[in-house]
């Protein structure tokens, strides 16, 4: 099963409520909310108070991405707020595994996610705990750059770590994503398909996720 999440960090921000039943109508799986804090990445977006506003809106999950330092501080508000998966970046944890714990106690499921530079090796140790691994394709900030193609090893990789240890964690990419790189990608073995640009550029939601969803499968 394939999954698509279009990232909100692309929609019309003044539209925010009509965007998101846009691609829910047009048949998106979850939707993946950017959170971002001007300290761990270059940008400012999201608080609780906005996924909250979303939950009200939509019942596909909500796939909360914090690219913010000190998540711990956050977590709890998020999970209050209707997060279904709160996914934090290790770069920004170094108590991996309480902070995991706690986004599980606080009742979202929980995802860690890897820079493009942060080795695989990293989630050794937390992948059996886990739901999500998300592997970040372009340097987390911005919507609209290039997938790195790199990413597709290291999608493999982790793909095989999972089948080792005979684990069903979901493998999440995030980051220049579109009808032209998502086949390759599903062949490296990613099931959820993060696409910000490719869905809200385009003119026509239900055919641009038609369309990832199909190349998956090319
Ligand atoms: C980047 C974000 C991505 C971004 C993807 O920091 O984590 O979710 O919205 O945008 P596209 O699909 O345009 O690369
Ligand atoms: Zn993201």
């Amino acid at each position: 099963m394939k999954l698509i999440a279009p990232s909100i960090l692309a929609a019309d921000f003044a539209r925010l409520g009509d965007e998101i039943r846009a691609v829910e109508a047009a048949g998106a799986d979850w939707i993946h909310v950017d959170v971002m804090d001007g300290r761990f990445v270059p940008n400012i977006t999201f608080g609780p108070v906005m996924v909250e506003a979303a939950r009200r809106i939509t019942r596909l999950p909500l796939d909360v991405h914090l690219m913010i330092a000190d998540p711990d501080r956050f977590i709890p508000d998020f999970a209050r707020a209707g997060a279904s998966i709160l996914s934090v970046h290790v770069e920004t944890c170094p108590h991996l595994h309480r902070t995991v714990s706690l986004i599980r106690e606080s009742g979202a499921r929980p995802g860690v996610v890897l820079n493009p530079a942060t080795p695989v090796d990293a989630l050794a140790w937390i992948i059996a705990d886990v739901d999500v691994v998300l592997i970040m394709s372009v340097n987390p900030g911005f919507g609209g750059q290039a997938f790195i193609p790199g990413s597709l090893d290291k999608i493999r990789s982790v793909r095989r770590l999972i089948a080792g240890k005979g684990l069903q964690t979901l493998i999440e990419i995030d980051g220049g994503v579109s009808a032209k790189t998502i086949g390759g990608i599903a062949a490296a073995g990613a099931d959820v398909f993060v696409a910000g640009s490719a869905i809200f550029g385009s003119a026509d939601y239900a055919a641009a996720i038609r369309s990832l969803r199909d190349h998956t499968t090319s």
